[in-house]
This record gives structure tokens, sequence and C-alpha cells, in this order.
């Protein structure tokens, strides 16, 4: 056997999957590192081995993997002469020299810290254009969103940090949507505790609860800006699940429902580029216009028979409302509604103050019509967060509360 043929057996051939050929000596664990590949995938890396082009290379293969586009342009700046093939049944079936990209979307981070991808709640996704320069060092980055230049140093440099994530991807989390949520609750004061033990709210059911959740008073732009963000993101993370199925409309049953629908939608948008439209309910039908269910969907006009419907909401009581809403939404006939989506699940049962069925209404609502409901936040949670600051005296109410109305029991 030949020199070459003993040093290919140093990293042997794989059936499918990729093979980053030529990387720049001493890259490869970065390499690698950006890929994020799964601790279970089969992955080779080779460094300082000898190539026929370069004096010595690095070189990853990954059995079973492709890469997405993204990944390919973070390679392309961390490895530009890299040769990306992609093998299957043991042959090279594709050869790609990758090259800077023209432009790169949602990856690096804008110099300027005014651009509005820097918002702190509804950042915009980055778009870069790249200009190339005579040598690699001198390719430059224009922010499309304010003319900011930044040059291939700086974004080497952000590439190789350890906590480099890709934007939208790395950086939503369930656990980061239920604390903006709550954030945001309870800045905002749409979330109400007594402060004595007299001071209990009386709810629609005639109960009298230890809290009170009310969208309607976040008024301000920030309390604004981050429902977008924690309900978009939640929407974009169950349909990426694939707990949540894809949809055509967001709906807000009124009053309450519909800027959360209009923030769902451009923030579903702005954030993860899904164009869905946006369509609510009037409380007193139209007197006049030629369409049935415009008289009473505003944003109707737009409907094609078939569509499906997400409908989102800031919290359910009794449920009557919301069957009012889907009854609503027969109007439009031939529809399909794939989920409800609302802010905080106060998990009771159904009922009045006297009076405790066996169901929820949101198995209520998951049962008899068959639509799936999802909430961001619930009060187990909630009242877990709050329980150590609670007065003894207003503790008992949210046990007593709970043990008389609850779906679930809460701790003392
Ligand atoms: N390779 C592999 N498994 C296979 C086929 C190829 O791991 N079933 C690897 C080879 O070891 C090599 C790379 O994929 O590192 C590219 O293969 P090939 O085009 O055959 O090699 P070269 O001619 O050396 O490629 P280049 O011209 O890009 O240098
Ligand atoms: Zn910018």
């Amino acid at each position: 056997m030949d020199s070459t043929s003993k040093r290919e057996l140093l990293v042997s051939k794989i059936e499918n999957g990729i093979v980053i050929d030529h990387i720049p000596t001493g890259k490869a664990f970065r390499v690698l590192r950006l890929l994020k590949i799964e601790p279970d995938a089969r992955v080779m890396v080779a460094q300082n081995v000898d190539s026929k082009t370069m004096i010595r290379k690095d070189l990853i293969k990954v059995e079973g993997t492709y890469l997405t586009s993204k990944q390919i342009d973070l390679i392309a700046f961390l490895a530009p002469e890299a040769t990306l093939n992609i093998i299957q049944d043991w042959d090279v079936k594709e050869k790609r020299h990758i090259q800077l990209p023209k432009h790169v979307e949602g990856i690096f981070k804008c110099p300027n810290p005014l651009c509005p991808t820097n918002a702190p709640y509804t950042p915009s996704k980055t778009i870069f254009n790249v200009e190339k320069g005579g040598r690699i060092e001198e390719t430059k980055l224009k922010c499309t969103y304010c003319g900011s230049v930044t040059y291939y140093g700086p974004v080497l440099e952000q590439l190789t940090k350890d906590d480099f994530t890709i934007e939208g991807s790395g950086l939503v989390s369930q656990e980061k949507i239920e604390r903006v949520l709550l954030d945001a609750l309870i800045k905002g004061g749409a979330l109400r505790f007594p402060t004595t033990p007299h001071e209990t709210f009386i709810l629609k059911s005639g109960r009298k609860s230890p809290y009170f959740v009310n969208l309607g008073a976040l008024t301000d732009g920030e309390s604004l800006a981050k429902l977008k963000w924690a309900f978009a993101s939640y929407v974009s993370l169950q349909i990426e699940k694939g707990d949540l199925a894809d949809f055509d409309y967001v709906f807000g049953p009124s009053y309450k429902g519909i800027s959360l629908a209009a923030l769902t939608c451009e923030g579903l948008r702005e954030l993860y580029g899904m164009k869905k439209r946006f369509m609510y309910d009037r409380k007193e039908e139209k007197g006049y216009g030629d369409l049935t269910a415009d008289k009473v969907i505003v944003g109707a006009g737009y409907y094609t028979p078939g569509q499906r419907i997400l409908v989102v909401d800031d919290t359910i009581t009794t449920g009557a409302t919301k069957i009012d809403t889907f009854e609503k939404l027969h109007l439009l006939q031939d529809h399909k509604i794939v989920g409800l989506i609302i802010a905080v699940d106060r998990q009771e049962k159904m009922g009045d103050a006297e009076h405790v069925e066996a169901k929820s209404p949101t198995e209520n609502i998951e049962e008899e019509l068959g639509i799936k409901v999802f909430s961001i936040q619930n009060i187990k949670t909630i009242y877990s967060l709050i329980k150590e600051g609670l007065d003894p005296e207003i503790k008992r109410l949210w046990l007593d509360y709970y043990n008389k109305y609850g779906t679930v029991k809460l701790e003392s």
C-alpha cells in the first residue's frame, strides 16, 4: 500500500453525509463548533493533514447530515476556501466551493446600537449586503437597515466567540418566552394581586379570585413590544416543534384579542418572515355592506374558503366567549381552526361561585370542538414564583380558591 492510501485510512470514507474539505489549518474545530452538530452525530475531524492543493489542511466529515444554507454561509466566513462535498452511496455527489454569500441574513449583529436590528424586544432580522474586496480582510458588510458598515475582522470575532448563536434560532426558548410574557404582565399591571385579604376580584363567573388577569391594562409601547415578541415567538416555536399546524389567519376575538392578533401577525412577519393575515370580529353587526361575513368579521374580505385560522386571546374565564367566537367563524363557511393560544391559563373548572363542573373551559374546547388550546403562562407557575412573598392570609385565599375551583393543586 502506498503512503497516500495508508494516510487515507486515517480518516475513513463515509457512506452518506458531508465532507468539508480544504479548511485552513487550525480552523476545523471552530467550524465544527459553529455547526452546532448534535452530540450523537458521527463526526470525524482531521487537523493538519496533507493536501494536494494546500500544504496542510483540516477537514471535517459528518455522517448522515446536510447543512442549511445559513450554516454554509457561516462556514464561508470562517473557511472561505473550503470545499463542501456531498456524499451519497460512497460517492461524491456534489462538490461546491464555498464562497462568501452576497447577502447574509440573521447571522451577524449590526454594530450600530440604535439600529432596529438591535431593539431589545422586537429586533428585526439583520440583513447585510456583502461587498467583496481584493483580499478577504477587505470584505465589507453593509447593514440594509441603517447603512452601518462592518468589516471582516469584527465579523470573524463575533463568529468565534463562545456564546455565538444565530439570531432567531438558538435565542428563542420556551423559558425565555414565558419570562418575557410574565415580565410584561407584572410590570405593566396586567396581573393584579390583592393588598389585603378583603380585596378579592369578582369574576364574570361570580367567583372571588385572589388575582386578576387583564391584558387590557397593557397600554404602553414597551409592554406591547414584549407581547408581540412573546406571542410571535411562541407561535413560531410551536410550529417548529410540530405541535401547531400552519395557518393563514390570526384571529383576535373582540375586544382584547384584537390587538393581540395584530401584534402576533406583525411579529410573525418581522421576526420570523411568516406572512399571515389578521382578522377580528365586531361585537355589533354592521348594518350595511354586501358580504355577510364582513358585517361581523373585519378582514373577511380577503378570506378564501378552506383557509386555516389561529385564534389568540388573553385568557379564558368561562369559555362562553370563545364558543361565541367559534360560532361567528362559521360565517366564513369552510375553514379550519388550527388552535387557540392564550396568554395565561387560569387552570380552573367551569361553573360559577357555587357550582363547579368537572371540566375546565380549556378541556371543554378541546373535547367539544376539537380545538387545541395552548397557554404561554399558567397560574400554577405564576403562583410558585410569587408565593414566598405572599402574606399568609392572602396565600390562604389562593389555596382555598384552587382547592375549590382549580384543575391544579397549589403548594402552600
Ligand atoms: N470522501 C469521503 N467519503 C466518500 C467519498 C469521499 O469521505 N465516500 C472524502 C474524501 O476523503 C475527500 C473528500 O471527500 O476528503 C472529497 O473527495 P474527492 O473529491 O474524491 O477527493 P479530492 O479529489 O481530493 O477532492 P478535491 O479535488 O476537492 O481536493
Ligand atoms: Zn444596522
